[in-house]
């Protein structure tokens, strides 16, 4: 499908038909959602694709029984992991550094990233580093707490998900992005850390007749663009 029919056709679908997802639509939307940009390139997203029959009927529960969740031919559930920054500023030192960029890009990842990201000890002097600093110049002022953390890979971790949702659509399918989940139980079904997120919940499958709530709306245009 061409970019902009696919944004037009994505709609955020509650009932599915009992059309099967082919393991191949959803490998491509995978490849997809791990080419979405992201900060720092740290990667902290987790995609859990929810295959076993009696975890995917726990997180139906979890996901409060919506439509949109039982009638799915395929479940997802994106979350975040913070601390997987000490892997991929790792892998990244030893792999990802393009060549002639290293005396720019081995402090950034050896030294800046691991004092942003690590050191939660430190927040209170990172805030104070940063705000003293800002009163002389520009300087960004986050992150320096766990929630500023966790906002960085959260944000990230959405722009996956949209690509995960457009790469679905283009293929002929439907998806349905949800935050109507008892986050306790679906880190529990899924055995995460404490310090996981999760970001949302996708489901996936071909959209039947009613499952679009109707006509698609938008408040007034104006409302959101600002040119100044
Ligand atoms: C972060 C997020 C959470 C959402 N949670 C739910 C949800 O729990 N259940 C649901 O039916 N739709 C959910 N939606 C879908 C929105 O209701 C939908 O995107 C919005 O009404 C616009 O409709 P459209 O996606 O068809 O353009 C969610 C969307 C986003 C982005």
């Amino acid at each position: 499908m061409e970019f902009f029919e696919v944004i037009k056709e994505r709609r955020s679908i509650r009932k599915y038909s009992d059309k099967k997802v082919p393991n191949e639509v959803m490998n491509k939307a995978f490849d997809a959602a791990l080419l979405a940009p992201n900060s720092s390139n740290m990667q902290t997203w987790q995609f859990h694709w929810v295959r076993n029959e009696q975890k995917k009927t726990k997180l139906v529960a979890a996901c409060l029984n919506q439509g949109s969740a039982e009638s799915a031919q395929e479940l997802l559930v994106v979350s975040v992991r913070p601390l997987l920054w000490k892997k991929t500023s790792q892998d990244i030192l030893q792999h990802g550094i393009p060549a002639g960029l290293e005396k720019l890009m081995q402090p950034y990842y050896g030294k800046l990233i691991p004092f942003l990201y690590g050191f939660q000890i430190l927040a209170p002097f990172k805030w104070l580093i940063f705000n003293s600093v800002g009163i002389l110049r520009p300087t960004p002022r986050k992150p320096w707490s766990l929630r500023d953390r966790e906002e960085t890979c959260i944000k990230s971790a959405a722009l996956a998900c949209q690509n995960f949702m457009l790469a679905v659509t283009a293929q002929g399918f439907d998806t349905c992005p949800m935050e109507g989940f008892d986050e306790f139980r679906v880190k529990k079904i899924l055995d995460l850390k404490r310090s996981d997120r999760i970001v949302m919940v996708i489901s996936v499958g071909e959209r039947v007749d009613r499952g679009v709530w109707g006509e698609r709306y938008r408040s007034p245009r104006e409302w959101f663009i600002h040119e100044i």
